[in-house]
């Protein structure tokens, strides 16, 4: 296994010495079910998942993945925007994960945006528990993904270091702006 990977693989290897003690996890971005499945293989089966999508499309495959390996009960779909996360998770959100853009084999038109996204951020941050950790990935490489990516950046650059540590990770010599990951851990919060 290569040790320098790209920054979907690297936020799941960021994440997965958290998973045993996860009590709630969200994906945020659900698409066709690659990180669902990684957190329900990954976590006790004690563990919420939660997991958010706009296009019923996502949510089938998920489905069909997560029951292809016996995992369909673990995960909660939920057909709604992840700025509205707080509608459905109660928290405190251990684990959450942003893969941004749009369904791989989809429409390009849809894809995720600055706003909801920042939003979304805002809600999960505010939820999230003591050392809980999110990851986000952006795609910096098509126009409405570079604006994205901007906002997210302004967004986690702004954090109190007190509270949260924002950290960042991508390959550096890949031609045409290759992903990008930003990870944020919920820091002292122990008494
Ligand atoms: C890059 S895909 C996610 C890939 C996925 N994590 C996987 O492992 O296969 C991005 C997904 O975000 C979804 N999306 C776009 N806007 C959204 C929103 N406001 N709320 C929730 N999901 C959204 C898209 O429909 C798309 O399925």
């Amino acid at each position: 296994m290569s040790q320098v990977a790209n920054s979907v693989t690297m936020a799941q290897r960021l994440l997965a010495d958290r998973l045993a003690n996860a009590r709630c996890a969200v994906d945020a971005t659900v698409g066709n079910g690659k990180d669902a499945l990684f957190l329900a293989r990954n976590t006790p089966a004690a563990t919420e998942i939660w997991a958010f999508d706009i296009q019923q499309a996502a949510l089938d495959a998920t489905a069909g993945l997560l029951a292809e390996h016996d995992l369909a009960s673990r995960v909660r779909l939920v057909l709604d925007c992840h700025s509205h996360v707080a509608r459905y998770v109660p928290g405190p959100i251990d684990i959450a994960m942003f893969n941004l853009g749009y369904l791989p084999g989809g429409s390009h038109a849809v894809t995720t945006v600055a706003a909801t996204t920042v939003a979304a951020v805002g809600e999960v941050l505010r939820l999230m528990g003591a050392d809980g950790l999110l990851t986000i990935v952006t795609y910096p490489g098509h126009a409405a993904g570079l604006i994205e990516d901007g906002a997210v950046r302004e967004v986690l650059t702004a954090l109190p270091q007190q509270s949260f540590a924002v950290g960042g990770w991508s390959l550096l010599n890949q031609r045409n702006q290759p992903p990008r990951l930003y990870i944020v851990e919920k820091v002292g919060c122990r008494t």
